[in-house]
C-alpha cells in the first residue's frame, strides 16, 4: 500500500505564513530555520487537515495571521495527497469568512474516520521528550493518540466515555440523582470503558511485537505495560461482559466517595497509566537520561508506524518536531536509517540543517526563514 505522502502543501494566511506552495515528493521532508522562522507551524498546519485541534490544540481564530493588531479573517490549508492507486487527492482545511471551520476531502466534508484512513499521521513533539518522566494524564493522552491512529473508532469511544463521566459526576454533586437512572449511565460507561481498555490492550500488543521484532539496535527495546483495574482484569483473560460487570459495579460502589471528591475516583480505564521499562538497562523509562528518554520515545513512534503498516493500514505520515534535539550523531543517522527503511514520509524539523546530513538526497531539504521556505540543493 501506498504510504501516506503529500505531494503539494498550500498555507494561506495561517500563523506566520501568508501565503506557502511547496511541490514535493514522497521523500521525507527536512525543514530547517532558527527559533520562530514557521517549522512547527507548518507541521502544525498539516495536522490540521484532520478535524480538531491540531498538533497544538489551538482554537481556530488562534491560527489567523496577524500581524501587529491586524489579523486574517480566514486561514486555509490545502494538501493533495497521491491515493493508492496513484491518484491524488485533495484535502482542504480551513476557517471560511464568517468564522467556520471546515474539513475537506475531494471537495466534500471529510469524517475523521475517512481521514485518518486517507492520511494517518503520527505526531511527536519536543514535549514528549519528558512523557515518562511527567504526568500520568500526558502518557495516556499521548498512547491514545496512537491507538486512535490504527483504529479511529477509539477517539469515538474514548469522547463518548468521556461525556458519559462527566454527566455521571454532574449529576453525583448535585445529590438526589435517581438511582435507576444513574445505573443505567454507569452500565452505559462500563460498556464504553471496557471498550477502551480493551482497545487499548490490543494495541499494546501490536506495538509490543512492533518493539521486539525491529531490526535495528540504535534505538533501546522498551517493555510496555498498562496499568488500570479493568486493563489488568482483561490481562488476566476475563470476558468482556464480566468486565462491564465489575466497571459497573465499582462505578455504583464509588457514587459517594466521587461526589464527596468531586472527580472520579473509581478506577475507570480515565486512571489508567502507560508504563515502559528501558529493556537494556533495566529500568523504567522515567528514571532514563533525557536523550535515552528521547530513544525510546522515538522508538514507540516508529514501531507504531511498523504496526500500523504491517496491520494494513497505510504508513502514516510522521511529523517529528524537533525529533534530533537530545539525539548525538549516530542517533540521527539511525533515526534517518530507521525512516528510509520505513518509507514513511516523515516531516521533520531542526534549528540546523547538519542535523539531518545522514538523509542526504534520500530527502527532501528546505529552510524556513520568517515565514518563507526555500528549497535547498
Ligand atoms: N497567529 C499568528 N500570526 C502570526 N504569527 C504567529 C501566529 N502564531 C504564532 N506566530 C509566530 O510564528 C512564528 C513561528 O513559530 P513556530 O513555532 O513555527 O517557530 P519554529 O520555527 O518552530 O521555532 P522553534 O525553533 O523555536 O521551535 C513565531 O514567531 C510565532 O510568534
Ligand atoms: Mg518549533
Amino acid at each position: 500500500m501506498t504510504p501516506a505522502a503529500l505531494s503539494r502543501l498550500r498555507l494561506t494566511d495561517f500563523r506566520n505564513f501568508e501565503t506557502l506552495d511547496l511541490d514535493l515528493d514522497t521523500r521525507p521532508v527536512c525543514l530547517s530555520g532558527p527559533n520562530g522562522s514557521g517549522k512547527t507551524n507548518i507541521l502544525e498546519a498539516i495536522s490540521l487537515l484532520a478535524p480538531g485541534r491540531g498538533l497544538r490544540g489551538a482554537e481556530s481564530e488562534e491560527v489567523l495571521r496577524r500581524e501587529g493588531d491586524a489579523a486574517a479573517t480566514a486561514w486555509a490549508v490545502y494538501a493533495e495527497a497521491r491515493d493508492t492507486g496513484g491518484d491524488t487527492a485533495s484535502l482542504a482545511s480551513g476557517l471560511l469568512e464568517g468564522g467556520r471551520r471546515q474539513t475537506r476531502m475531494n471537495g466534500k466534508p471529510g469524517s475523521r474516520a475517512a481521514l485518518s484512513e486517507f492520511l494517518p499521521m503520527i505526531v511527536l513533539l519536543p514535549e514528549h521528550d519528558r512523557l515518562f518522566a511527567g504526568p500520568r494524564a500526558d502518557r495516556l493522552k499521548f498512547f491514545d493518540r496512537l491507538v486512535s491512529a490504527s483504529d479511529p473508532a477509539h477517539g469515538e469511544t474514548l469522547t463518548a466515555y468521556e461525556k458519559l463521566r462527566s454527566r455521571r459526576q454532574r449529576l453525583l454533586e448535585r445529590g438526589r440523582a435517581d438511582p435507576h437512572w444513574l445505573s443505567a449511565l454507569e452500565t452505559d460507561l462500563a460498556g464504553h470503558g471496557v471498550g477502551l481498555a480493551a482497545g487499548r490492550l490490543a494495541a499494546l500488543s501490536r506495538l509490543q511485537d512492533a518493539i521486539d521484532t525491529a531490526q535495528d539496535d540504535v534505538f533501546p527495546k522498551a517493555d510496555l505495560a498498562l496499568s488500570g483495574l479493568i486493563e489488568a482484569h482483561l490481562a488476566e483473560g476475563a470476558e468482556l461482559r464480566d468486565a462491564e460487570d465489575r466497571l459497573a459495579d465499582a462505578f455504583a460502589e464509588g457514587r459517594d466517595r466521587d461526589a464527596a471528591a468531586g472527580r472520579t475516583l473509581t478506577g475507570g480505564p480515565h486512571r489508567s497509566d502507560l508504563t515502559a521499562r528501558h529493556r537494556g538497562k533495566n529500568q523504567p523509562a522515567g528514571r532514563c537520561s533525557t536523550g535515552e528518554q528521547k530513544a525510546l520515545i522515538i522508538r514507540l513512534v516508529l514501531a507504531q508506524a511498523q504496526s500500523l503498516a504491517t496491520g494494513g493500514h497505510r504508513m502514516p505520515l510522521l511529523l517529528l518536531d524537533e525529533a534530533c534535539a537530545h539525539l548525538d550523531a549516530e542517533r540521527r543517522a539511525g533515526l534517518a536509517a530507521a525512516i528510509l527503511a520505513l518509507g514513511a514520509q516523515a516531516w521533520l524539523t531542526g534549528v540546523e540543517a547538519s542535523l539531518f546530513s545522514s538523509f542526504g538526497d534520500r530527502a527532501q531539504h528546505f529552510s524556513v526563514e520568517s515565514g518563507a521556505v526555500q528549497a535547498v540543493a
